[in-house]
Order: structure tokens, then C-alpha cells, then sequence
């Protein structure tokens, strides 16, 4: 099983049309109906997302002006003023809602709880309140480093609820890593827990965090809030540590939501990009609420009836604005999993999806991939009925996944939902509207109405149909990212400068290069830019070239992606060593467990290769090109005589 390629796609002739009794009962229900939104959207964005709004969302105060766009800078329902954990939770208690599950919990091991709204809501209450106690305001920001647990939720509704930002760090993240974002986003308290079950194992992760602010080294931290989850044994530090469970409980429940400006900070995110540190990226409050939700809405195509269930973790973009906000602004039910697929434990999903009766599964390439390999007895052995809607993000899906996902996991019923997006843009981008766009396996299809999509080359012109070229978006939409934290020239840089404006038209450069076919279907390829993707996990180069020059031993290093089966890429390094030292195996598990120590074990590469040298032009630059032909065992592709050394290539495909 391979990664898409050119000419795989190319061929892939396939289309699945809607079945017509999904269509009849969905929210957009033809091609025509999206056709129509879709022009309505392009012929006035801003006032599509107005009217949208108003519909969908509730206000304290109504906007004056719908879109402030003074590129590459925007702002969405300027001086309107609403707030999202208000929209997620008390706006659905007036109503039969109340007592609807809100959060469905399936925990390790074998732990369950289900939250209705109004629980959730208490809950919510009750924290923010615990939250303004230890000295938290409007405008703080907050560091979560948690497991999948449903405090997770709960804090960053309890943030958004008083006006303080959440900036949630994956729980597979390093001390380290820990460190450097929460002294980005100079985090006033971090909520934690004490551990987390992951594969079998308990995991610490307050230790992590201990080791994060030892020696005062993020000085704004005064508190750190701990879930007891895994009753490990932790260090505490009395004036310094709280225990949820000790506060959270008897807290006052009455915490009525702050009114936020539509453009206030809802949350900071990092990701990785082309240099070695990783950026903020900033979502504010009116754009992201209603984009989520209507995304939600229309292409997963959720109803009342729904149990929704998105495998991603929250520390991610996904787990943001689909296990959370979206759905709860929706109404929605969702479910969170705590688990993974294991060796003790290998149909644990479709075990998840029986028990509750999901209907709708949203997860990520790398994850259809291996349940391929584990063998389809696994889903066939349980009842997956209840399945209506099947999506996908993280990674190019290749048409052979897709099939298999289609039949073996959907029955041949369930339309597939292939969601191009990033953390940059809040929500789906390109996305089927599952009772309308007829599918073609491995092309997230076409643009959600209002998103503005083209495909182009440097100097901004579009290319032609199956051409190869740069995906951009031509006009904001409310969820757009609106700076990167602290470092507006950064956001310049990264987005707006790589391809001029196109008759004053600013694009925004995805990072990733696509085809768009003679039916107007994107077929989105990948990165075009040094971030890998790694079982949907996004990793920049140059940060794990870092972790790896921290190490004594390493003069210098570069790091290229290599096809992998299930990962999608893999991490491949290239290493040069300090005199004094010399390749050997123990040195390179040594220099492996250094970069999970940088980064976290999501970074840990698949392989590295000492060298005597790295390939370079004659400035000095390292053509990485050839590094990625190495590193897939291809033929190196290109023009060689721009090398400084020519002996250095052949040195290293002799290694080989
Ligand atoms: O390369 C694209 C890939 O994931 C990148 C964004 O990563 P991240 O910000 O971590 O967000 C992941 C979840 C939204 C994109 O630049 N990507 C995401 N979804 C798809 C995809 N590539 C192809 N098809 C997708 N459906």
C-alpha cells in the first residue's frame, strides 16, 4: 500500500454518488443546493457569513461590521460580542437538550461517564470559578498538557467561559517541548494530571510538568491544577500545586459566561513549521465559533440523532474544533476514547463504535491503514450498523484505504468525508457535503462554500486542470488564523509572501501542493515546504535538525521524510559527528532517545545515518533533495553539478 501518487490519481476514475435517502434527509441535499450556496458565498463572503451568523449563533451584542480585511490581517463581526462556551452549553439548557449527552466518555481501563449538557455545564461553571480563584483573568492565558479525559473539555470550556485563552499541549510532547510553549504563551496556571493510560501502560504526566517549570523556568506559571486520573505517586509542591478533585467539586456553580469581543483570544495552538521553533497560532472567538459549527453542520451532517465520534486527541486542531466546539455548539453528542488500538486490544474501536452505536467516526489515514493490516475479522465481527458517515483528515488518503474504509468499516453505505485543512484554518476547507458531492476516492473533493480555493503556481496563476501547483485560498473566512502569537511578521512571512497578490487579490499559502481535475475535484498531494507528516502528525525539519545538533555528538544534521506503509513519512536523519566521535549503534539509539527528549516521541526517527558529509551546493546550502532520494532508496532525481563536492553523494549511496 502506497501514498498517492500523480499517476494513481490520475487514473482514479471512480465516483460514488450520494445515496438518495441520505440526501433526501440531509442538510444540503444536491449538488444544485451547493452550487447555489456556493455562488451566493463567492458573490459576497462576508455577508453569506453574516446572515450565518445570525442564524446559527447567539449574541449578547450584534456585530457593526461584518469583515475587516487589511491583508493579510482580518477581523470577523468587529464589535459584536458573544461567547462560545455560552453557545456550546447554556443556549442548549433552555431546551429538550438539557438532558441530552452531551460528552460520552469511553476511558482506560474500562472506565465510562456520560455528561449531559446541564452536567457539563455545572461542571464547566464550577471550574471557571476554581480558575478565577487561583488568580486566573480575562485575557490570561492557560496551558493544558492532559490526557483524553473529560476535564479536558471541561478546562478549555471553563477558559473560554471567563475570557482566558487555552493553549491545549499534546500530552505526547516532552518536558522540553512543554517548556518552550508555555513560555511562548507565558501560561499564568497549567492543568495537568497525574498520569494518563496510554497502550496498556500509565503514563506520568505531572512529572512532566514538574520537570518543565523546575528551576523557575517558566516564571509565569503560579499554579499548576492536577487531575488525579492514574493515582501514580507525584512530587507537590504545596504553594504552588492544586488538586481538581479537591477544588473543582464544591465550587460555586454560578459562573455566567463573559462577554467576549468577537475578536478576542479563544486559544493559541502550536504547530510545526520550516524553522525550529514551533508557532502560535492564534484563533479568536465569533469566526471560529460559527465556522466550526457550520462545518460540523454541513458536511458531517450532524443531527440530533447522531452519536459523533472523532479519534483525534484534543491536543490537536481536530480535537478542538471537532470534539469539542463544533459539536457542542451544534448540540451534538460526542464521544471521546481515551484508548488506542493494541496488540491486547486490537478491534478496541469497533468495540467503541458497537457499544455506543455510533453513527458517525471521523479519524485519520494512518489509523485506516493499520486496521487494514490487523485484518478485516476485526470490524466484521462486530456490529457496525449504526454507521452513517465515515471521515478522514490528517495525510492524503490513498484510493486503496478509501475502498477499504468504504466497504469493510461503512458496509458500502456510508459516504466517505475526506476533510482537507490545517491548524491555520480553524475548519474543513475542502470537504464533500456528504448529501450532495458525488466522491472520488482520495480527493477531498471541493472548497465549503465561502472558501475560496485555487491552485497556482509562484507567481499566482492558476494552473491548468491535473497541472501540479501550490493550493491557496483567495478570501478569509471567520476561521482563519489571525497572527502567529507574539510574531505578526512570522504570519506575514509564512502565509502571504510566497506568492504576490493576484490583481489585489492576497492568497494564503497552504504549504501544500495540489491538482484540481477537469471537474473542478481537488486531489491534495502534501507538504511542498519541510514539515513531515507522520501518522497525520505534523513535524518540522529543521526542529528535529535541532534536537539533534543539542546532542554533543552531532556536527550537523538533516532531516527528510521517507515513505512509509502506515506512517505516511517517517523521520529519516542524517548525521554528521564531532571529531571526537565515532558512528555505532548505541549512538544512535542515543541520539534517537534525544530528540523524544527535545520533542517527544512523535519525533523520534524512524532511522539515522552517520555521514562523513552532507550533500551541499557550493553556497552552502544542503540539497535535501537528494537526501530524500536516499532515503527512499530512489535514484537521486536532478541536476548534481551545482554540488560543491561531488565525492560526498557517492560516499553516501555507497553507505546505502
Ligand atoms: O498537508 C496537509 C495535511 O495536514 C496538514 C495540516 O496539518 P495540521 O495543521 O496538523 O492539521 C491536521 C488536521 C486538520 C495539511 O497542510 N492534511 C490534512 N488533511 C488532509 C491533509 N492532506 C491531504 N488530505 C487531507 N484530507
Amino acid at each position: 500500500m502506497s501514498q498517492p501518487t500523480i499517476e494513481s490519481i490520475l487514473q482514479e476514475k471512480r465516483l460514488f454518488r450520494p445515496a438518495e435517502d441520505f440526501s433526501s434527509a440531509a442538510h444540503i441535499s444536491s449538488m444544485a443546493q451547493y452550487q447555489a450556496l456556493y455562488e451566493q458565498a463567492a458573490a459576497d463572503p462576508a455577508a453569506f457569513w453574516a446572515e450565518l451568523a445570525e442564524q446559527e449563533l447567539d449574541w449578547f451584542q450584534k456585530w457593526d461590521q461584518t469583515l475587516d480585511w487589511q491583508p493579510p490581517f482580518v477581523k470577523w463581526f468587529v464589535g459584536g460580542k458573544l461567547n462560545i462556551s455560552y453557545n456550546c452549553l447554556d443556549r442548549h439548557l433552555t431546551t429538550w437538550r438539557r438532558n441530552k449527552a452531551a460528552l460520552i466518555w469511553e476511558g482506560e481501563p474500562g472506565d465510562s461517564r456520560t455528561l449531559t449538557y446541564a452536567q457539563l455545564h455545572r461542571e464547566v461553571c464550577q471550574m471557571a470559578n476554581v480558575l478565577k480563584d487561583l488568580g486566573v483573568k480575562k485575557g490570561d492565558r492557560v496551558g493544558l498538557y492532559m490526557p483524553m479525559i473529560p476535564e479536558a473539555a471541561i478546562a478549555m470550556l471553563a477558559c473560554a467561559r471567563i475570557g482566558a485563552a487555552h493553549t491545549v499541549i499534546f500530552g505526547g510532547f516532552s518536558a522540553d517541548a512543554l517548556r518552550d510553549r508555555l513560555n511562548d504563551a507565558e501560561a499564568k496556571v497549567v492543568i495537568t494530571a497525574d498520569g494518563g493510560f496510554r497502550k496498556d501502560k500509565a503514563v506520568p504526566l505531572k512529572a512532566a510538568v514538574d520537570q518543565a517549570l523546575e528551576d523557575n523556568a517558566v516564571p509565569s506559571v503560579a499554579h499548576v491544577l492536577v487531575v488525579q486520573r492514574t493515582q501514580q505517586e507525584v512530587n507537590w509542591q504545596a504553594d504552588r500545586d492544586v488538586w481538581w478533585h479537591e477544588r473543582q467539586p464544591t465550587a460555586s456553580a454560578d459562573c455566567p459566561a463573559e462577554p467576549m469581543d468577537s475578536e478576542d483570544l479563544l486559544f493559541i495552538l502550536y504547530t510545526s513549521g520550516t524553522t525550529g521553533k514551533p508557532k502560535g497560532v492564534v484563533h479568536t472567538t465569533g469566526g471560529y465559533n460559527l465556522y466550526t459549527h457550520m462545518t460540523l453542520k454541513w458536511a458531517f451532517d450532524i443531527k440530533d440523532t447522531d452519536v459523533y465520534w472523532c479519534t483525534a486527541d484534543v491536543g490537536w486542531i481536530t480535537g478542538h474544533s471537532y470534539i469539542v466546539y463544533g459539536p457542542l455548539s451544534n448540540g451534538a453528542t460526542s464521544l471521546m476514547y481515551e484508548g488506542a488500538p493494541r496488540a491486547s486490544n486490537p478491534g478496541c474501536f469497533w468495540d467503541v463504535v458497537e457499544k455506543y452505536g455510533v453513527t458517525i467516526f471521523y479519524t485519520a489515514p494512518t489509523a485506516i491503514r493499520a486496521f487494514i493490516k490487523m485484518g478485516d475479522e476485526l470490524p466484521k465481527a462486530r456490529d457496525l450498523s449504526s454507521l452513517r458517515l465515515l471521515g478522514t483528515v490528517g495525510e492524503p488518503i490513498n484510493p486503496e484505504a478509501w475502498m477499504w474504509y468504504h466497504e469493510v468499516i461503512g458496509g458500502g453505505q456510508c459516504p466517505i468525508v475526506d476533510t482537507w485543512w490545517q491548524t491555520e484554518t480553524g475548519g474543513f476547507m475542502l470537504t464533500p457535503l456528504p448529501g450532495a458531492t458525488p466522491t472520488k476516492p482520495g480527493s477531498a473533493t471541493k472548497p465549503f462554500p465561502g472558501i475560496l480555493a485555487d491552485v497556482v503556481d509562484l507567481d499566482g496563476n492558476p494552473v491548468g486542470a491535473n497541472e501540479g501547483g501550490y493550493l491557496v485560498i483567495k478570501h478569509p473566512w471567520p476561521s482563519m488564523m489571525r497572527t502567529v502569537y507574539g510574531n505578526d511578521e512570522r504570519y506575514r512571512k509564512t502565509y502571504w509572501e510566497h506568492i504576490p497578490p493576484q490583481d489585489g487579490q492576497y492568497l494564503y499559502f497552504a504549504g501544500d501542493g495540489a491538482r484540481r481535475d477537469e471537474d473542478g475535484y481537488f486531489w491534495v498531494m502534501g507538504r511542498v515546504d519541510d514539515v513531515l507528516n507522520v501518522s497525520g502528525h505534523r513535524l518540522g525539519t529543521m526542529e528535529i535538525e535541532s534536537a539533534l545538533v543539542s546532542h554533543p555528538a552531532v556536527a550537523e544534521a538533516a532531516v527528510v521524510g521517507r515513505k512509509d506503509e502506515l506512517k505516511g513519512e517517517d523521520v529519516f536523519a542524517f548525521v554528521t559527528l564531532e571529531g571526537q566521535y565515532s558512528p555505532s549503534d548505541s549512538l544512535k539509539a542515543e541520539l534517537k532517545q534525544h530528540v523524544v527528549k527535545e520533542i517527544g516521541a512523535i519525533a523520534r526517527p524512524g532511522d539515522i545515518r552517520f555521514a562523513d558529509a552532507l550533500p551541499k551546493t557550493r553556497s552552502g546550502k544542503i540539497i535535501r533533495r537528494f537526501l530524500r532520494n536516499l532515503a527512499s532508496g530512489e535514484e537521486i532525481v536532478g541536476d548534481a553539478t551545482t554540488m560543491e563536492d561531488q565525492s560526498v553523494l557517492d560516499k553516501l549511496r555507497e553507505e546505502a
